[in-house]
């Protein structure tokens, strides 16, 4: 099976069970990734994990070298990237400790480096981003989940700020009534870069709030980082899951 690789976020700071046997300090044309890349083995498939924030020192939303990570990612072989990101709930049934597998993104970021494109090279891209995510990949986590009895909602709209603040009550209004069902800071341009480099990319989302104004106490990291650690434990199996195949 094709070498795949993880993209943690936000409280994944390694991949629980990953047997790692190296790890790569790259370059890219872009800079460097986040961090070192690692590269172990699930069951008997090599799995490269990146924490996307880097560590220890946490890259913000808006300053993580997006190009980098997935340029890196691809130089090592990886052909499919699932990526774990940590959202907010905006629809009814994106509960915190919810997890979304989407099907298609709205993107509120600005000023981010958000393509491999410079121009000049005579290999203008104008990606198809019909389908943003990998249906291929998607439907296999989908299938994972089904397989491992692990409650996930197979599709949705990952509707992607540029942080690194948290939204206003209003924001989450607008993006509801744009189709939201959750919201995070790190989907884009992620998902586009891996279009236009031919990685097979899907997503994972972990609802770890209620957004902005719909819930009842403020919005806290560490509110937020004490269901996360429960819901990476299932994701984990979900992978394992997907990895170890029907
Ligand atoms: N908004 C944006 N990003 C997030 C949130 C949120 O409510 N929760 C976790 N990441």
């Amino acid at each position: 099976m094709s070498a795949l690789a993880i993209i943690g976020g936000t409280g994944v700071d390694q991949w629980e069970g990953l047997d790692v046997v190296r790890e790569h300090p790259l370059d890219t044309p872009y800079g460097a990734p986040s961090r070192p890349v690692q590269e172990g083995r699930l069951g008997a498939t090599t799995v490269f994990f990146l924490q996307r924030h880097g560590s220890p020192d946490a890259i913000p939303p808006h300053l993580i070298n997006y190009r980098a990570n997935l340029w890196a990612l691809r130089s090592l072989g990886a052909e499919r990237v699932v990526a774990v990101n940590t959202v907010g709930g905006i629809s009814a049934e994106m509960r915190p400790g919810r997890l979304l597998i989407p099907d298609q993104l709205i993107d509120y970021t600005w000023g981010r480096e958000h393509t491999v494109d410079d121009g000049g090279n005579g290999a203008l891209q104008h990606i198809d981003f019909t389908e943003p995510y990998d249906r291929e990949l998607r439907l296999a986590l989908v299938d994972a989940a089904q397989r491992g009895r692990i409650p996930h909602e197979p599709s949705g709209v990952h509707g992607v700020t540029q942080g690194p603040r948290l939204e206003t009550a209003a924001e989450v209004q607008r993006m509801a009534r744009d189709g939201c069902d959750v919201v995070g800071m790190t989907g884009m341009p992620e998902a586009s870069l891996a279009r236009e480099l031919g990685l097979a990319y899907a997503c994972v989302c972990m609802v770890v709030n209620p957004a902005a104004g719909l819930g009842d106490l403020p919005l806290t990291l560490d509110m937020m980082r004490q269901i996360l650690q429960q819901e990476a434990a299932v994701v984990r199996q979900l992978l394992a899951e997907l990895i170890t195949g029907p």
